[in-house]
């Protein structure tokens, strides 16, 4: 993970990098530094922690210059002290680098390094990559290349990526050159923002708006070389490139946090809106179908599709398994949900009309991005379900269907995964509608679907309950959240939202399940949390809950409203609107994720920035 930013021109650096890494201060926050070139100096300032201990950092001791780099850390080698900190000195200080993914093979290389008399002062893989390039660049010049050109720089960068094996978004700086910024990607997003004498790096395009609307994107094995008023894109393979320009949406408005404490509990409440904009110009009434404007396949390809592989990680994870309950109930096509990690080391058969989704909020995890291309390598049709509009999973993909739910911004993922399940509720639809599903039967999805933004509005009234409740359940350090069918995803969902946020031990199972194993934790201290909604199997969880009672486990029903007998049988009821099956984990994620909000809170958690997560993992 790790969040980039560079800047070379002409305004003072310091607050627009601090901006800047407030902004990508989702992609780890263990500490934070910048390196900003003045006189022939490099001057760094770095901490661990936030990146609101490297403002006071700054404010005690700030630096002048045009040119700098910065990077907020979420730490894969090394501890997470100030010297662990990015950026990282190269030689005797005459490079300076930043960097965001693993370089695997560090050890031998730093164990060349040291070989070679370079000192290493941090337990970093980074720092391999400062030395090599410091390295490089006294080996270009002893060996007759000038030590003044630019060029005897890029040398010595493409010199040192080329021995990384890895992943890498670097920014490199250097002393004697204080209007040089090198970037370099290989798997690591990053994006160079063009002003009018000035240039931008970042590792997503949040921290440019405001600056500027025209960005480049890096593929992997380019470099970009920024001076004020040049802008050079190397290609490891094919040379020199022009750059292809794009424009980025100004819109930051929604990363505002309005009245609320917290982004978590904002974006839990903008689900009403987020689900209605998943929606939004995607119901065609006439045809009783859904419409996508960017798959990207005609009818006729989509016909022929005989199996269906969603893969994703975390909460977008979960949201793919509702998704596989959905599309094998309306469409009847087989469907797999694979972890990203594990689908893009495995082998599995696949037959020539499998089609792959790839479901994302961010558009930069890098096992989703590595589990769908290793399947288009193998020549299948991959999409993208996904929020951040221009990140790499949405522009590799061959088409797909963006959620448009706004920034997400609290580390634990809400209103994204109400806006993944409303996508894939839509395109059960649409596949089904070509296949079984009648005309009659798409109408009363389409009129039950219509009425879900109301529906979510009246399951977040549960709040009032759930902050009467948590206080008798903060105390406990062990959960399980039970349910079936569509509610078995939306258990697993509950448990991750509560262990992220609050440091419990949480797991979720399907209700039946439970008997095989976790019932042998119930004890009076560990709460099982029953997503227990009417349905065709509310008798058999009934029963489930039953067993836990029968152990003295307290119970915390989510349960549909009007319904008094689950009243009787559970110690907590948080109702909910009652709603199809297949819509339900639309309403009953709602009040498991304001529950697990609650105790996080009442526990003194972080809630926005959890310990040790980060809100956008881009490495292994
Ligand atoms: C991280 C986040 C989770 C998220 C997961 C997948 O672990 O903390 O909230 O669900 O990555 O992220 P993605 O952006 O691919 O949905």
């Amino acid at each position: 993970m790790c969040g980039i930013v560079g800047y070379v021109g002409n305004r003072q650096v310091s607050q627009i990098l601090l901006d800047g890494l407030h902004q990508l201060e989702y992609r780890g926050y263990d500490s934070a530094g910048i390196a900003v070139a003045n006189d022939g100096e490099i001057a760094i300032r770095k901490t661990a922690g936030r990146v609101t201990d490297l403002d006071k950092l700054l404010e005690a001791n700030p630096v002048n210059g045009s040119l700098g780099i910065g990077h907020t850390r979420w730490a894969t080698h090394g501890e997470t002290t100030d010297v662990n900190s990015h950026p990282h000195i190269g030689g005797n200080g005459e490079v300076v680098v930043v960097h965001n993914g693993v370089i695997e093979n560090y050890q031998s290389l730093r164990t060349s390094l040291t070989e070679l008399g370079y000192v290493f002062r941090t337990t970093t893989d980074t720092e391999v990559a400062a030395h090599l390039v410091a390295h490089h660049l006294e080996e270009r010049i002893k060996l007759g290349d000038d030590a003044d050109d630019v060029e005897t720089c890029i040398r010595a960068v493409q010199l040192s990526i080329a021995k990384f094996k890895g992943t890498y978004g670097l920014g490199v700086i250097f002393q004697n050159f204080p209007n040089l910024l090198i970037a370099a990607r290989c798997g690591s997003p990053l994006v160079i923002g063009i002003g009018q004498g000035e240039f931008f790096l970042a590792s997503d395009a949040s921290p440019l708006v405001g600056y500027t609307e025209k960005v480049v994107y890096l593929q992997d094995h380019e470099m970009a070389i920024l001076t004020p008023h040049t802008f050079d894109l190397l290609h490891r393979d094919t040379g020199q490139q022009s750059p292809s320009i794009q424009t980025i949406d100004q819109v930051s408005s929604d990363s505002d946090l309005g009245d609320y404490p917290h982004y978590m509990l904002k974006e839990i409440f903008e689900q009403p809106t987020t689900v209605q904009n998943a929606m939004r110009g995607r119901l065609d009434l006439d045809e009783a179908t859904a419409v996508f404007g960017g798959l990207n396949l005609d009818p006729q390809q989509l016909r022929r599709v005989d199996r269906i592989v969603l893969t994703a990680c975390g909460t977008s994870w979960h949201a793919g398994l509702v998704g596989e309950y959905l599309l094998e109930e309306f469409t009847r096509i087989p469907v797999e949900v694979e972890y990203a990690s594990e689908l893009r080391y495995r082998n599995p058969p696949q037959t020539d009309t499998t089609m792959v989704f790839a479901i994302t909020q961010s558009g930069e995890t890098a096992d989703t991005l590595a589990a769908m291309r290793e399947c288009k390598r193998k020549g299948h049709p991959t999409l993208a379900i996904c929020n951040v509009v221009g990140s790499t999973i949405a522009r590799e993909a061959d088409g797909g269907i963006y959620l448009h739910a706004g920034p997400e911004i609290g580390v634990a993922s809400t209103k994204a995964f109400t806006s993944q399940v409303m996508v894939l509720t839509l395109l059960a639809l649409y596949l089904g509608r070509m296949r079984h599903l009648s005309y009659q039967a798409g109408q009363r999805m389409i009129d039950k679907l219509q009425q879900i933004p109301q529906q979510i509005e009246k399951a977040l009234e549960c709040y009032d309950v759930v902050k009467d409740i948590s206080p008798k359940y903060a105390h406990c350090n062990n959960y399980l959240y039970l349910g079936r069918l569509y509610n078995f995803p939306v258990a697993l969902e509950g448990a991750l939202k509560l262990k992220e946020i609050s440091y419990i031990h949480a797991e979720g199972y399907p209700a039946a399940e439970m008997k095989h194993g976790p019932i042998a934790l119930i004890e009076e201290e560990t709460p099982s949390v029953f997503v227990i909604p009417r349905g065709s199997i509310y008798p058999k969880v009934m029963s489930n809950l039953e067993e836990v009672k029968a152990r003295k486990g307290p119970v915390i029903a989510i349960a549909c409203e009007g319904d008094e007998k689950i009243a009787e049988m559970a110690d907590d009821v948080i109702y909910v609107p009652e709603v199809d099956e297949f819509l339900q984990p639309l309403i009953t994620a709602i009040p498991l994720q304001l529950l697990a909000y609650q105790i996080a809170l009442l526990r003194g958690c972080n809630v926005d920035r959890p310990r040790n997560l980060a809100k956008s993992v881009t490495v292994e």
